[in-house]
């Protein structure tokens, strides 16, 4: 049942213009868009948090934002061509304008994560939001123990943020790991092959002392929660960024409905006991 209107609902629908400052190709179908808003105002958001983003005769869609409010003067999205919006959305440039309504749903959890060592898991397209955490954590170091970071794409070619991954293997108590299905396309790739769960095995951490976050296909969740449920991990110690396909991203449609919760304010980011006994959640 869609939920009460708040005072806010006036506005709610009402988007932000936002102008391009750049546009970064990351792999053939990824891009990221550096974005501020035009009014000059800061977008406030928390690592984990996503924007509605919406361009005239295209309508609108969910995206995370891939950097932290920890970098102020802009906003990122990293953004993958998949449909009419986002196909629209790769075609713009330096100095074009889009319209931005948030941010919206839950962060990850910053407060339980303080003094933890973070397990940040992610898989394809999940490097985007993991980001936001990533470069938070970097720029607050000493608000987190050590910080260790796995990532697993289909191929070579479809690694994200090459740059930042070797970046961040260099950060003090960062360690950065990523893997790839296949090497095919990519004979100078020297990189490890195999799946995510491979790069979990031979770590050593103390259960509690950790926080594991996971953000990727669904296809990751059941093999990845198994490893670090192997490792000791309860669900409490493990969080969730789900994707569910969105319409109004303020608890208004019932679209992203998982049995009681809506996923655009109840999530993106879950706790794995809140949801692992919710049909279809995982
Ligand atoms: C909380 C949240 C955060 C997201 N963050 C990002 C991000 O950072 N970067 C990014 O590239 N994308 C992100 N997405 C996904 C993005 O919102 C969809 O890909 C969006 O539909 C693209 O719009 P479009 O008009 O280009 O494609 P559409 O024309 O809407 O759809 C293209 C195809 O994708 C399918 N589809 C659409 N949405 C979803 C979905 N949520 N799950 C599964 N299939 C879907 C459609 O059925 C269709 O087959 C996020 C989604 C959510 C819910
Ligand atoms: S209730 Fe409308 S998208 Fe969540």
């Amino acid at each position: 049942m869609p939920r009460a209107d708040s005072c806010q609902s006036r506005s709610l629908y009402i988007p932000r213009d936002a102008t391009i400052l750049s546009v970064t190709e990351l792999t053939s179908r990824e891009k990221l868009f550096r974005l501020r808003l035009s009014d000059g105002s800061e977008l406030k958001h928390l690592p984990g948090q996503f924007i509605q983003l919406s361009i005239l005769g295209y309508g609108e869609a969910p995206i995370s934002v891939a950097s932290p409010p920890t970098r102020q003067g802009y906003f990122e999205l990293g953004i993958r061509r998949v449909g009419s919006l986002t196909t629209a959305m790769h075609a713009l440039k330096r100095g074009d304008k889009v319209g931005i309504r948030g941010p919206y749903g839950t962060p990850f959890d910053l407060g339980s994560m303080g003094g933890k060592d973070l397990l940040l898991i992610s898989g394809g397209c999940g490097l985007a939001p993991m980001r936001s955490l990533i470069q938070y954590a970097a720029d607050r170091k000493s608000e987190f123990g050590r910080v260790t970071i796995l990532y697993g794409a289909r191929s070579p070619d479809q690694l994200l943020f090459r740059e930042d991954l070797d970046k961040w293997e260099t950060i003090s108590g960062f360690a950065c790991s990523y893997t790839v299905d296949s090497r095919e396309g990519d004979g100078c790739y020297s990189g490890s092959t195999g799946l995510i769960t491979d790069l979990i095995r031979p770590i050593e951490l103390s259960p509690a002392e950790t926080e594991a976050v996971i953000v990727g296909p669904p296809a990751m969740y059941t093999p990845v929660i198994a490893a670090l449920k192997e490792k000791g991990l309860s669900s409490q110690q493990i969080s969730l960024s789900l994707e569910r396909q969105m319409r109004c991203g303020v608890g208004k449609c019932g679209h992203c409905s998982i049995e009681h919760l809506y996923c655009c304010q109840d999530g993106p980011v879950f706790r794995l006991n809140v949801i692992e006994h919710l049909h279809g959640a995982l």
